[in-house]
């Protein structure tokens, strides 16, 4: 484990830690929505301790983490990825004996996902598949907390949406039909929740524009919490979060939590070549197929050249992108490795130059989000 010493700057929302080198690094902190609480630019992310990192090493990660300043976490009832029945609430089981053996509750931001509409059928005690209604929320909360052994969740988050429509991957709209539940009845579970002090803030993810505005006018008129963040894809080979939401995150102060933000691993340039690492996401599980297409080939390879050129690793400018943006309250990063998590969190010091930025921009007008 590393042995890190922290210390906590008494200013401008940042703190100072030494890393393993004993070099001093940075971490940036930022409000969660309109509220006061500040979240570190860089948010751990979880989805792989359970299936593809064990107990230990997840409890590594998040030791290593918390000494490099990170006080934000993310998980979820889904995960480890790939959502399977035997496995499901081992990560949120994982980040509960961490927190029963470190006491340290009081000392992370906590966030975590209730499913939204899906044919899987493990989530809930009669079985019923995954919808966002009033009962499978109260219900989805209880077995959240007692696998994370805790009596309340910072940021409750739909995963995503209960209407039927595409959300991961592609780019045009189509009309799906089916029944709904209204995003007034989950607002209003969700608020209950808060209301008994089982959570303190809520957030959405994989949500439109559309469904933003929703929530926030449900807020409104209903007088419901209003949410404080968005959880969607953003990186370099997707970029569909500026289209519309970034206008909403900036000024309604709903901020992005980036995920993906290395195209799940592809921005390392790891696969380059047809590179296959063993152990690697894509080796062993063949589902990244939302960033494998030919244009994402020909971006990739930009963003790769312009790197080498700045004399930046791929993963750092690609992940020091997303956290600068303007609309980004925090990057959600992942790592299967404690080599990857300190290069991954490094970034937060790399100074993207402006010839960087400007060439970053000259790739995406040429390839526009290959992966949306
Ligand atoms: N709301 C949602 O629907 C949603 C969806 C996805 C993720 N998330 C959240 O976001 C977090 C991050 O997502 P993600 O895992 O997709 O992020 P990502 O940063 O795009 O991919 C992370 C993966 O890339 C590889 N990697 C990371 N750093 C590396 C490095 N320096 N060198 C080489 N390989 C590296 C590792 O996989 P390998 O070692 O296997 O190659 C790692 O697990 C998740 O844990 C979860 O909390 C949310």
């Amino acid at each position: 484990m590393w042995q890190q010493a922290v210390e906590r700057a008494a200013t401008g929302g940042q703190a100072a830690c030494l890393n393993k080198h004993g070099k001093r690094g940075i971490m940036e902190f930022r409000n969660l929505g309109r509220t006061d609480v500040r979240v570190s630019a860089l948010c751990l992310g979880t989805m792989t301790w359970g299936q593809q990192n064990t107990e230990a090493e997840g409890h590594e990660q998040m030791d290593y983490a918390v000494a490099q300043g990170i006080n934000f976490f993310d998980t979820a009832e889904l995960y480890p990825i790939p959502p399977k029945r035997e496995t499901q609430g081992r990560t949120e089981e994982i980040i509960g004996t961490w927190f029963a053996s470190r006491k340290n509750r009081d000392k992370i931001i906590l966030a975590t996902k209730v499913v939204g509409r899906t044919r899987m059928d493990w989530f809930r005690k009669s079985g019923a598949t995954g919808r966002l209604t009033r009962a499978q929320i109260f219900e989805a909360v209880e077995g959240s907390l007692k696998r994370l052994r805790t009596d309340y969740i910072d940021l409750y988050q739909t995963h995503w949406p209960d209407r039927p429509i595409e959300i991961f991957g592609g780019l045009n709209y189509k009309r799906l039909d089916g029944d709904e539940v209204p995003i007034e009845e989950t607002l209003s579970a969700l608020s209950d929740l808060v209301r008994q002090g089982k959570v303190r803030f809520v957030g959405i993810s994989n949500e439109t524009a559309w469904g933003t505005a929703q929530y926030l006018r449900a807020a409104e008129v209903l007088g419901l919490e209003r949410i404080v963040s968005i959880q969607n894809a953003y990186n370099l080979l997707n970029r569909t979060f500026e289209i519309e939401l970034a206008e909403f995150a900036d000024r309604e102060q709903v901020g992005l939590l980036a995920y993906s933000p290395l195209a799940q691993g592809y921005l390392t340039g790891k696969y380059r070549g047809g590179a296959l690492p063993p152990g690697s996401r894509k080796a062993l599980f063949q589902r990244l197929g939302r960033y494998e297409t030919p244009q994402a080939e020909a971006a990739m390879a930009l963003y790769f050249e312009l790197a080498e050129r700045h004399g930046l690793n791929p993963a750092q400018m690609a992940l020091q992108f997303v956290t600068t943006r303007p609309f980004v309250t925090s990057n959600i990063i992942g790592a299967t490795t404690m080599e990857q998590l300190q290069t991954d969190i490094a970034s937060i010091n790399v100074r993207l130059p402006q010839e960087v930025l400007d060439g970053i921009e000259r790739i995406h007008l040429r390839h526009p989000n290959p992966c949306p």
